[in-house]
């Protein structure tokens, strides 16, 4: 649960504003690919989410450009265009990333098939399924990424993350956690906009995050076991309590992510950590531009 902080006003309206205005950053990020390969042992999950987002998020700005079609919400309507505008940047970011990570060791090349796999999977959801499964599969994981996100900044997790303190690889990760929190609402919005289906929305939903996850734990197994330098430190296959937080932790996510499933569940009315404002802040400062989308 996030607590209520009754005294700040004004971080109340700052994250009311953050939830609105959804800025568009355009970000450098210099990342050492030695850094990738020492980081390893402590975020290799991280890595096994980051090979999924460049055929995920194509899917999601796919999805959510044919139901801009549809849209009659001018408000909503925007809401959309910044959230195909942040997903955008994400998965070129990443990109550079996966490219660092394949080249970590030769084997590493092997998660190319995967990649595959995945890529087959998100067209053929885009050729062959409805618009309304694709939004509930997009609001499925947003879901998750949300209560994923908000529990990172809430736990401070980026503070404790010791092998990449400081460097542009922990910017990314904390740039793109920032703003899946602030376009939290977004698929959920027009999902209920166009249909509003509760029922249809948890089924396809939960389907949503466990096709996802299953792709996540995929690569993340792979790097586990192919990367040498993970094997070294002999700690490869149990990720670092840096990363995951302790069993409070791991639980108070699991019933973040349970909360989804409620009928009342409206994440727009879920109060984001406090932190938050200030990362948000932070970051259109260290953006190279702030790109607004207009109709
Ligand atoms: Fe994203
Ligand atoms: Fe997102």
């Amino acid at each position: 649960m996030i607590e209520h902080d009754a005294n700040s006003a004004d971080i109340s309206a700052q994250l009311d504003a953050i939830q609105s205005s959804m800025p568009i950053r355009i970000m450098d990020f210099e990342i050492e690919p030695d850094l990738v390969i020492k980081a390893l042992p402590e975020i290799f999950p991280a890595y096994g989410i980051s090979m999924t987002l460049p055929y995920l998020e194509p899917y999601l700005v796919r999805t959510m450009r044919e139901a801009l079609k549809h849209c009659t919400d001018p408000k909503v309507a925007q809401q959309v265009r910044q959230f195909i505008g942040q997903e955008a940047q994400h998965y070129r970011q990443h990109s550079v990333l996966n490219d660092m990570i394949r080249n970590i060791s030769p084997e590493l090349e092997g998660l190319r098939d995967i990649e595959k796999q995945l890529e087959a999977d998100y067209q053929r959801f885009t050729k062959t399924k409805s618009l309304k499964f694709n939004l509930a599969y997009a609001e499925g994981f947003e879901a998750a990424t949300f209560a994923g996100g908000r529990l990172n900044f809430q736990n401070k997790v980026f503070d404790r993350l010791e092998s990449i303190k400081g460097s542009g690889l922990l910017q990314l990760f904390l740039w793109h956690a920032l703003e899946e929190v602030e376009h939290h609402a977004v698929t959920f919005n027009i999902y209920d906009h166009l249909y509003g289906d509760y029922l249809y929305r948890l089924v396809a939903g939960t389907y949503g995050q466990y096709h996802f996850f299953k792709y996540v734990f995929l690569f993340t197994k792979f790097i586990a076991k192919n990367a040498p330098q993970a094997l070294e430190r002999g700690r490869a296959l149990w990720p670092s309590q840096n990363l995951t937080g302790d069993w409070r932790e791991q639980f108070s996510l699991l019933r973040e992510i349970a909360r989804v499933y409620a009928p009342n569940y409206d994440p727009s009315k879920i109060r984001l950590p406090d932190n938050v404002a200030h990362h948000s802040k932070m970051l259109v400062e260290q953006a190279r531009a702030i790109r607004k989308i207009t109709a």
